[in-house]
């Protein structure tokens, strides 16, 4: 499958396909990937009651997050095309729509997503020249906005749009498969490096052993739920355009699963270096006072703490996060860029560049106002993403004609058996628990307008 070769439906332009099997992979699961795993996962875990949050979280994932994940790699990869062309070849003009807000969703995540990559780009750059801050807490207020947030932003950015200005092949797959394993490498040897942490048992405690009152919660489950699509990319069309580059005989149920499982061990292998960390020290409050306070405040401190040990550890801590965030801006930013090359007709080169400097000017106001990142976020990475992880079941589940036989296609007896499963989970789960979900965001939504405009 290594040809770029037409759709083989007639009048589609040849398309560019992943070059290997690995390629597509770990591409999609650098999309997963991200900050999502090292960074909100463990905050959110730790405000939904540790343990019981991760066992809720596997749950969620399993049942909602795999399925999902079917839905947009069977569009993809049946239509080859991006998402707003994927959607009206399949369900006509009306569902066309969803497939706009997809982009509008990869324009806007990847806008703050680059502000906060940013900030982690100048910690494993600035700590491996000149150590952690002595004072993390007013070295994060300095950084976080303003012009060294922009030059950081802008920095990120540029470095998104030159590897997927370059292709699928040489661009996107490539960086996955040199900076996925890397990625791996450093997140496995720091879990193995915090045991050996006086004090880390606390952390293990509060991360192992969990508090089953909450997980009945309806609160912490939509949480989440919500974590599970932001970390698994899903509900904006990443993974749909991704499949998209995908030959006919792939395995999807093979993939949906290695992927969703890859993530998961990340996030899971990340919380095994953040809270014994932070317990060792002292820090657990950091943990769970504000989103931002785990990683970019209570970590640096923790690392600086630590002398020579903690800088050389803290520095691959952030070159990982660093490595994490790219590969899944790309996906964020091909999303977009794939849009606009099918329905315009123009070079990828130009349509990267040109969306991304968009986006990078966009971005500006989160890089400006944490308050602005904060209220972006609530909307597109958290409520519009739920609509669209709705409007995605909604579709394969009702509208979409056949998709047993393109999920079963290239698929092993074992996941053959289990495709009917899902469906039925795809038409009578997801839909009515993901509009649970979307109601609790409109609620967080609100919430989150009041505070910022109301001043309280
Ligand atoms: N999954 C990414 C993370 O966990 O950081 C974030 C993300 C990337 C969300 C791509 C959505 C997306 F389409």
């Amino acid at each position: 499958m290594s040809q770029p070769t037409s759709s083989g439906s007639g009048a589609k332009p040849a398309r560019e396909l992943f070059g290997t099997k690995w390629g597509f992979v770990l591409a999609a699961v650098g999309s997963a990937v991200g900050l999502g795993n090292m960074w909100r996962f463990s905050y959110v875990a730790a405000e939904g009651g540790g343990a019981a949050f991760v066992i809720l979280y596997i749950a969620m994932v399993a049942l909602l997050g795999i399925p999902l994940m079917l839905c947009e790699l069977v569009v993809g990869r049946k239509t080859h095309l991006s998402p707003i062309g994927a959607l009206r070849e399949l369900g006509g003009k009306r569902w066309a729509t969803l497939g706009m807000l997809f982009v509008l969703v990869g324009f806007l995540i990847l806008s703050y997503y680059s502000v906060i990559a940013g900030w982690t780009l100048r910690f494993a750059v600035e700590s491996a020249l000149t150590g952690f801050p002595g004072e993390p807490g007013a070295h994060f207020t300095e950084i976080a906005s303003g012009r060294g947030a922009v030059m950081w932003h802008l920095l990120f950015m540029a470095l998104t749009i030159s590897i997927v200005m370059v292709g699928v092949q040489k661009g996107i797959e490539r960086a996955a498969m040199i900076l996925m394993p890397t990625l791996f490498l450093i997140v496995l040897g720091l879990a193995a490096w915090a045991t050996t942490l006086p004090g880390a048992g606390a952390g293990y405690a509060f991360y192992l052993q969990p508090d089953l009152g909450q997980l009945l919660d309806p609160g912490v489950i939509s949480q989440a739920v919500a974590q599970a699509f932001f970390s698994l990319s899903l509900g904006m069309g990443a993974m749909l355009t991704f499949a998209s580059y995908l030959s006919k005989d792939t395995d999807l149920n093979q993939e949906a699963v290695t992927i969703s499982f890859a993530d998961f061990l990340v996030a899971f292998t990340s919380g095994l270096v953040v809270f014994p960390v932070m317990f060792a020290l002292g820090l657990q409050d950091a943990v769970t006072e504000s989103t931002v306070g785990a990683l970019f405040i209570a970590l640096p401190g923790a690392f600086e703490a630590m002398g020579g040990v903690g800088r050389i550890v803290g520095v691959l801590f952030f070159v990982a996060l660093a490595v994490g965030a790219i590969t899944s801006a790309i996906s964020l930013l091909e999303v977009v860029t794939s849009s606009i090359i099918d329905e315009f007709g123009i070079s990828r080169r130009n349509a990267a560049v040109g969306m991304g400097i968009l986006i990078a000017l966009f971005g500006l106001l989160s890089a400006n106002s944490l308050d602005i990142l904060g209220l972006v976020d609530q909307f597109a990475g958290e409520l519009f993403l739920a609509v669209g992880a709705l409007g995605m079941s909604i579709f394969v589940g009702w509208f979409m004609k056949d998709p047993i036989t393109e999920l079963a296609r290239g698929a092993s007896p074992g996941f053959q058996a289990v495709i009917p499963t899902a469906l039925v989970l795809v038409r009578y789960v997801l839909p009515p628990v993901i509009a649970v979900v979307v109601w609790f965001q409109i609620v967080a939504t609100i919430e989150v307008v009041r505070v910022t405009f109301g001043g309280g």
